[in-house]
């Protein structure tokens, strides 16, 4: 609910958990006054005031906690927006002139002292989770052009403390979603991304808590995610006056976009949310807001099917009748979804040409992609194929017939990355030939599922067909167009399900999971590194769109051995896949994974849609991990439970359970046999939360996993 209160000028936004005030202030700047847990409604609020200044040196501007804030008056702080008029002014003053309240949207409207700039704060909140989704929109209307250095999205202002901790991710090719913790200090963090795309390095998302008295159960957490899959940006920053503000949006730096009069700008989203449950709790919020409010169909997205994909089985080396037996054995074991990845297309022998030439090989596939899908729909599953459709390799026709359609600079080098340059999506030709591409392969081919994959970042961003003042906005332009081919998409085939995927987890944000299905967590697909991988990958996003396969033992990653069983239960925590070489299993194997596949069928709701709790996090080289899942309707529970290695005849710790009805009567079943011998078959939610399970690992690399079942 969204109140405004006439005589003190104050917003206040409630949700079931969480209120959100902010409030008009002397000087017509709208100032973030609480943010926190749910208030009581006869709490109120006295006007917002402006922070005095610090001296000279630091000015009420700098010193109160803007909403979103101008680069102007000596701001001194990180500004939401700056702008440079054609006459030299850079200097912009925000105020309060308007606002409009409509259910859980309100509108602030905002205007420069002079100039007929307007800013629309916008925000949106959703009751349950209390995450306020907040956007600003730039128009032009004076009669001139200007250009926008930067714009972000919203400044979130934490209430005043000293002692606070962010926690973010960052990582690298094959070792994504890494949790890094640091306390927040007087200074500036920059997370960000220069790459034009998410990228591997950080993602956009942060979390801060209070050091000292919170747990992963317990305390005042603050987040934040933003909606871009562009380069994107998020400061975290404490002033002079110990006061901390996190603000994001597209990255200013190399940033410029030139509005016209008249034009409009609207920011990326930027959600933020607030849970007193700890970061356990405000990853569980995240992870029902994006299966609620976010995800295609959301908030009834479909459930994840068990898909086959056959990159590390052949790599390159696809042809008809080694796709079809592969299929076969998948089928087999209960695989509903057969994906062919990297290699049918064009003159694609290895990484060094083809992307571009989105025709079907013809030596590969004499009779084009048809007896394929056929033979895979004939076995019961759907058919899936790999994409790379924003890229070129030099050696392709496309791009002998089009040197102009890559990011570049007249004259200067065109870098390569794995042998590829990136298409200017920017372009309206180039978008209408990606759309077409991707709409006719759907068309001809009875398609259920693309891989969308994009395998290198950007080098010389230019753009030298537009003037040189607007070859900036390729920032923005390409990553609209980006957007509104998926949507675009998915319209016409309102059927087809699409994962983002960038060499692993380098495309992985708010903004994209508003238009694909899944998300490809990690090209190292090895189980044990998994475990890091995929428990970072969860404090921002829903298990529900993290692809984990089961791969090959030893694995190329590392050449670590792994039993089928461990690898299987490490990717039963995920969205389960198998991309392992078939052809090289035993029989036994075989029996193994189909029993596992009709386990993780009777589990995967709960892992998917449930409410997912780190009873022991792989962090800090711990020697366990282990991770419970809840299911919605509170009647599942399942327990995954990985050892590195036991020291010491140290017996694995005993594990207390969480999210059950402490009254209700639960029915333990081991997937295995590693639950101890004096387990009862049955207890209540209190036993098995305060008293505990013990499992019985010991060794290197072992795995358990038990559901309990809610009998009343
Ligand atoms: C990178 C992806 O992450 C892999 O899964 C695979 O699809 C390759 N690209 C194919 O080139």
């Amino acid at each position: 609910m969204i109140r405004f209160d006439e005589n003190t000028k104050v917003f206040r936004i409630d949700t079931s958990k969480t209120t959100y005030v902010l409030g008009i202030n002397e000087n017509q700047q709208v100032q973030s006054l609480y943010w926190g847990a749910r208030l009581a409604d006869g709490d109120h609020f006295a006007a917002a005031k402006a922070m005095p200044g610090h001296s000279s040196f630091d000015l009420p501007v700098t010193t109160t906690p803007h909403e979103y804030v101008g680069w102007g008056g000596g701001l001194y702080v990180e500004p939401d927006l700056k702008i440079t008029f054609p006459d030299g002014n850079r200097d912009l003053a925000l105020k309060y002139v308007s606002h409009k309240i409509n259910g859980d949207e309100l509108d602030i409207l905002m205007k420069d002292i002079s100039l007929e700039v307007y800013v629309t704060l916008q925000y949106k909140a959703d009751g349950e989770t209390g995450i306020i989704r907040r956007s600003a929109e730039i128009e032009n209307r004076t009669n001139e052009q200007f250009t926008i250095e930067q714009a972000f999205s919203a400044t979130w202002n934490l209430p005043r403390g000293t002692d606070y901790r962010l926690r973010y991710l960052s990582g690298r090719w094959g070792a994504e979603w890494n949790v890094q913790q640091q306390p927040v200090q007087p200074g500036k963090t920059v997370l960000e991304s220069r790459r034009g795309t998410t990228g591997h390095q950080n993602n956009p998302w942060f979390a801060i808590d209070r050091e000292g008295s919170n747990d992963s159960e317990h305390g005042s957490v603050w987040f934040g995610a933003l909606g871009w899959s562009g380069s994107w940006e998020i400061t975290v920053e404490q002033d002079t006056l110990q006061q901390v503000r996190i603000s994001g949006g597209p990255n200013s730096f190399d940033f410029g976009y030139r509005l016209q009069k008249g034009e409009h700008f609207q920011t990326p989203y930027f959600y933020g949310g607030y849970s007193s449950e700890g970061i356990g709790g405000a990853s569980r919020l995240l992870h029902r807001f994006e299966i609620d409010s976010i995800l295609p169909h959301a908030p009834h997205p479909a459930l994840r099917p068990v898909l086959y994909n056959s990159w590390e089985a052949t790599e390159f080396n696809v042809d008809e009748a080694g796709q079809m037996a592969l299929a076969e054995k998948a089928a087999s074991i209960g695989v509903e979804r057969f994906v062919m990845d990297d290699g049918w297309f064009g003159q694609r022998k290895d990484d060094h040409a083809g992307l571009g030439d989105w025709y079907v090989n013809p030596q590969k596939f004499p009779h084009g992609l048809k007896p394929l899908i056929d033979k895979v729909h004939s076995l019961g599953m759907d058919f899936g194929l790999w994409v790379e459709p924003e890229m070129v390799n030099p050696d392709s026709d496309l791009y002998r017939k089009h040197l102009d359609w890559v990011l570049n600079f007249s004259g200067r080098p065109r870098t390569e990355a794995r042998n590829q340059l990136v298409l200017n999506l920017a372009r309206p030709d180039v978008r209408e030939y990606v759309f077409n591409v991707l709409d006719k392969l759907l068309n001809e081919n009875d398609i259920a599922f693309l891989k969308w994959d994009y395998n290198r970042n950007w080098s010389e961003p230019g753009w030298p067909a537009v003037a040189p003042e607007d070859e900036k906005k390729v920032y923005v332009d390409f990553i609209r167009n980006y957007y509104s081919i998926l949507a675009e998409l998915r319209e016409k085939h309102p059927k087809i399900e699409i994962e983002s995927c960038s060499g692993g987890g380098g495309r992985v944000d708010l903004g994209v999971l508003r238009l694909t299905d899944e998300v490809w967590t990690s090209d190292n697909t090895d189980a044990f590194d998994r475990l890091l991988i995929q428990n970072g990958f969860t404090y921002a996003y829903t298990p529900g769109v993290m692809m984990a396969w089961v791969t090959d033992s030893p694995t190329w990653v590392n050449h670590r051995t792994l039993s089928l069983e461990y690898r299987f239960l490490s990717s039963m925590q995920g969205s389960l896949g198998i991309g392992a070489n078939l052809n090289k299993w035993t029989p036994e194997d075989f029996d193994t994974a189909k029993k596992m596949v009709a386990q993780y069928k009777g589990i995967r709701e709960t892992v998917q849609r449930g409410s997912l709790y780190r009873l022991i996090t792989p962090e800090n080289n711990s020697e366990q991990s282990v991770t419970e899942s809840v299911s919605r309707d509170g009647h599942q529970a399942v327990v995954f439970a990985f050892l590195h290695s036991s020291t010491e005849l140290y017996p694995f710790p005993r594990l207390y359970l969480r999210g059950l009805d402490a009254k209700a009567v639960y029915r333990i079943d081991a997937m295995d046999s590693r639950l101890a011998p004096d387990t009862p078959a049955e207890a209540s939610g209190a036993y098995w939360m305060e008293h505990g399970v013990d499992v019985e690992l010991r060794g290197d690399f072992q795995a358990a996993a038990f559901t309990l079942e809610r009998k009343n």
